[in-house]
Order: structure tokens, then sequence, then C-alpha cells
């Protein structure tokens, strides 16, 4: 069974930037933003070292973690640099205009 959570709402996100929400329980805040209209959810941290995403730069789905510079795809997960690093991507589903995301 999925953990859902509600992260934000549409208006709390815009497209191209990357923003980070708290969510209870969860370590690390949760990073959203809207690709080509998508909108996008995975955890706020570097599957590289933990370092914070969200102040990392996003051009496209490209994802570029402020620690390293390691790319990732917002789409796929994959890291450009190491292919055995994985961005997690969480599910995400609009209830009106509230965005929640599956965790687990
Ligand atoms: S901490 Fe993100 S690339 Fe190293």
């Amino acid at each position: 069974m999925a953990l859902r959570v509600r992260v934000c709402s549409m208006r709390d996100i815009v497209e191209g930037e990357l923003r980070a929400f708290a969510v209870r329980g969860v370590t690390w805040p949760v990073i959203v933003t809207i690709v080509d209209g998508e909108v996008l959810a995975c955890p706020g941290v570097c599957p590289h070292e933990d370092v914070a995403l969200w102040d990392g730069d996003l051009t496209g789905a490209t994802l570029t973690c402020p620690g390293h510079g390691y790319r990732f795809d917002l789409h796929t997960g994959r890291c450009a640099h190491d292919p055995g690093l994985e961005l997690r991507r969480y599910p995400v589903t609009l209830v009106g205009d509230e965005i929640w995301v599956d965790l687990l």
C-alpha cells in the first residue's frame, strides 16, 4: 500500500523552478516542480551524498546537484555521471489543485 501525502498545491510551484516542501515524518523535504507541463516530485537529497538538491540547477528536466555537479534526469532518475546512481521519483497524483505524492 502506498504512503500518499499531500505536499503542496499547484499555486505553490512554478514551471522550471525547484521548490522544496517539508513533509511531516520525512527527514528531507520533497522537491516538486513542473517540466513541460508535467508535475514531477523527487526527494530533496542527492543519492550521491547528503546534499540538498533544491539549491541545484534545473534546466529542462535535468537537475544538477550543487554538491559535485552530477546531473539527474527528473523523468527517469538516471544520473548522467554515474549509471549506478538513481534519483528516486515519487508518483504524483493531482486532487483538484492539491499535489499528493506516493513516498512508498
Ligand atoms: S552530493 Fe550530489 S553529486 Fe555529490
